[in-house]
């Protein structure tokens, strides 16, 4: 393979694993069943921390035991993730346009919290 087309490879497969953007404010979208799952609420904010650690912070409400808000941080560099807070594994899921994130815990499969950015 001539070195000029995979200098092209190695760019553009680079430029894709940094197009997605995860840091901004994100409101809790109000279909997430309060009922029977913890949900988000109020805004999330996802701050990052170069070169790709992220902080995520976010109110919660719902079934949540005694949590009334979220902290941690992880390291995210495609459009999937994890974190664990107080021992609870939370899969993060950002959409292709990074407008909305997915939080799932296999914990509670039917739950399913998503944020939209402001
Ligand atoms: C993001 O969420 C909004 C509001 O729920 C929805 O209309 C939109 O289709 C979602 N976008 C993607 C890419 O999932």
């Amino acid at each position: 393979m001539p070195a000029t087309l995979i200098f092209l490879l190695v760019v553009s497969i680079i430029g894709s694993a940094q197009s997605q953007t995860w840091a901004g404010t994100y409101t809790a979208d109000p279909s997430c069943n309060k009922a029977g799952c913890c949900c988000f609420s109020g805004q999330v904010v996802v701050i990052k921390t170069p070169p790709n650690t992220y902080a995520l912070d976010s109110k919660v409400a719902g079934s949540c035991f005694t949590l009334t808000s979220l902290s941690g941080s992880t390291t995210l560099t495609g459009y999937t993730g994890s974190l664990t807070i107080s021992g609870v594994p939370i899969y993060l899921q950002l959409s292709s346009d990074s407008r909305n994130i997915t939080a799932t815990t296999p914990f509670s499969s039917t739950c399913i919290a998503q944020a939209n950015k402001v």
